[in-house]
C-alpha cells in the first residue's frame, strides 16, 4: 500500500499546535458557546438557572463538569426547532434522524456551521490520505441522514471530484468505481462488504481497482474488519466518527499514517469521558461514555451531550489533538444476556476470524419462558457451503463464543447470501424479547 501521509505544511495550524494553545482556544470558544446557549436557548437558561449556574462561572475547562448534561430526549422534547439558538431564517440546512423509534431528532446548521462542517470533513479526508484532485466515491446515504451531504461538502472543500452515488444499487457502485477510478471511497463498513461481494460476483479483482483509501464510519467496526477490507482491496481503511447532534461525519478521524484511534477535532468539539452510571468525569485513558460540547456551532449549540458511545481519550500522536479509541459499541447496543455484557463487535471479531464464514452476521434475541436466548446468524463462505460444513462451522462458532465471550448461544450458519445485507448502517441486533 502506498504511503499517503500529508506533509506538515498542509495541515491546519490547530492540528499541530501545542497542548497549551489548543486548551486556550478551547477555553475561549467554550465561554462563547456556553454563553450563546444560555442567552438563546430557553432549555439551557432554565437548567443553568435551576442549578444556580451562570456562564460567567466558567473560568477553566474543568468547570464544564458543573453544567448539566444534554440528552437525545431533550431534542425530542423540543421537536422540531426548540433547541435552535438562532431564528429559523438563519438556519441554512436541516437534517434529521430516521425516527424509526419515536419522533425524529432534528438538527439545524447556519451557513457558518455548514462551512465549519465542510472544513472538518476536508481535514478528515486529508488525514485519511485523500488529496485535492482525487476522485471521491461517496456511498453514504444522501438526504436527511448527515452522512451523504456531510461527506460531499467536505470532499468538495478539499478540492476533490465527488461522485455523489449515495447508498444502494450495488452493481452500479462497482461499475462506477471501475469507470471513474476513484482513489477514495466513503461508505459504511458493512456496505463496503456488499461492494466487495459484488466485485467478486462480477469476476473483478478488487485489488486491481483504483481505490487507495476507504473512509468508514457511521457504525462500529473492528480492526479485524479493517484487515479484511485492506487485504481484499489492497487499500488503507480508516475510521471516521460523528453524530448528527454534534455535527454529522467529521467530529473525529484516524490518520492514515498511524491508524491508532481517531483524532478528535477538539478545537471545535470538546470531549469528556464520564462514568455512565454516576456522570462523573473520568481521567484520560479510562473507558466510559463520550460526552461532547460544541465550541463553535451557532445553530444548535450542544452542551455536554451524552452520546452513549463507549470509548476512551488518548493523547495525540500524528496530530496534537487527542484521540478517542475505536468505539466498542453504544451503551444502548450492549446486550445483557443472563448477566453477561456482549457487544455486537465481539461477535464480529469471531465471525471474521473463522475462515469458513463470510463476514456477514446478525444477532436475534428472544425469550423462551423466562430464559433469554441469543441466536447468531452467520453465513458460510462459498467454499464451505455444504450442509455438513455449515453444521461444523455452527458448532465451532458457538464454542468460540462460549470460550471467549462466556455465554452459550445458538448459532445458525446459513447458505451464502442468507444473512440480510446492509445498504447503510447494518442492523446487527433484532430484539424480539418482550419489552419490560
Ligand atoms: O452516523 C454520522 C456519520 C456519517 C459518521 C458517516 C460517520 C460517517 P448518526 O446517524 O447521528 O450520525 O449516528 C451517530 O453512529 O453516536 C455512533 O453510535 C455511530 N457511529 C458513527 N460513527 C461511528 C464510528 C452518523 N466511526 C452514531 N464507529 C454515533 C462507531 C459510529 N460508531
Amino acid at each position: 500500500m502506498k504511503s499517503l501521509a500529508p506533509n506538515r505544511d498542509e495541515l491546519d495550524p490547530m492540528e499541530i499546535a501545542s497542548v497549551d494553545e489548543i486548551q486556550s482556544t478551547q477555553l475561549r470558544r467554550m465561554k462563547w458557546s456556553v454563553r450563546h446557549a444560555y442567552d438563546n436557548v430557553p432549555m439551557y437558561r432554565a437548567r443553568f438557572d435551576a442549578a444556580g449556574l451562570h456562564p460567567d462561572d466558567l473560568k477553566e475547562l474543568s468547570d464544564l463538569a458543573e453544567l448539566p448534561f444534554t440528552y437525545k430526549d431533550d431534542l425530542r422534547a423540543n421537536y422540531p426547532f426548540g433547541l435552535f439558538a438562532v431564528p429559523q431564517d438563519q438556519i441554512a440546512r436541516l437534517h434529521a434522524s430516521s425516527g424509526t423509534t419515536g419522533k425524529p431528532t432534528v438538527v439545524g446548521y447556519t451557513r457558518n456551521d455548514l462551512d465549519m462542517w465542510a472544513d472538518m470533513v476536508a481535514r478528515s479526508l486529508r488525514a485519511s490520505g485523500t488529496r485535492p484532485g482525487d476522485v471521491v466515491h461517496n456511498a453514504y446515504g444522501y438526504g436527511l441522514f448527515t452522512g451523504g451531504l456531510g461527506a460531499h461538502a467536505g470532499a468538495e472543500r478539499l478540492g476533490c471530484t465527488v461522485v455523489p452515488v449515495s447508498g444502494g444499487m450495488t452493481e452500479r457502485q462497482v461499475t462506477l468505481i471501475q469507470d471513474f477510478k476513484p482513489s477514495t471511497i466513503m461508505v459504511t463498513p458493512s456496505y463496503m462488504l456488499n461492494i466487495l461481494e459484488e466485485f467478486e460476483r462480477a469476476g473483478l479483482d478488487p485489488r486491481a481497482s483504483s481505490l487507495n483509501v476507504g473512509i468508514f464510519g457511521a457504525e462500529p467496526w473492528t480492526n479485524k474488519m479493517r484487515r479484511e477490507v485492506e487485504q481484499a482491496f489492497d487499500m488503507h481503511a480508516v475510521d471516521i466518527y460523528g453524530l448528527s447532534e454534534i455535527l454529522g461525519p467529521g467530529v473525529a478521524n484516524e490518520c492514515v499514517e498511524t491508524k491508532d484511534g481517531l483524532h478528535i477535532w477538539e478545537d471545535h468539539f470538546y470531549p469528556e469521558i464520564i462514568n455512565p452510571d454516576t456522570g462523573d468525569v473520568l481521567p484520560d485513558g479510562e473507558m466510559g461514555e463520550l460526552v461532547f460540547t460544541t465550541l463553535t456551532k451557532e445553530g444548535l449549540p450542544m452542551i455536554r451531550y451524552r452520546t452513549r458511545d463507549l470509548s476512551r481519550l488518548l493523547p495525540g500522536t500524528a496530530r496534537s489533538l487527542r484521540r478517542m479509541e475505536k468505539i466498542t459499541g453504544r451503551s444502548d447496543d450492549m446486550i445483557i444476556l443472563r448477566g453477561v455484557n456482549i457487544f455486537p463487535t465481539q461477535i464480529e471479531e469471531l465471525v471474521l476470524a473463522a475462515s469458513d464464514l463470510a463476514p456477514h452476521f446478525q444477532i436475534a434475541l428472544h425469550r423462551d419462558q423466562s430464559k433469554d436466548i441469543m441466536r447468531v446468524m452467520a453465513e458460510a463462505s462459498l467454499a464451505s457451503a455444504g450442509h455438513d460444513q455449515r453444521e461444523a462451522a455452527s458448532n465451532a462458532l458457538a464454542k468460540r463464543i462460549k470460550d471467549i465471550v462466556g455465554v452459550s448461544v445458538e448459532v445458525n450458519v446459513l447458505e451464502p447470501g442468507g444473512v440480510e445485507r446492509s445498504q447503510g448502517k447494518a442492523r446487527r441486533v433484532i430484539d424480539n424479547r418482550p419489552k419490560e
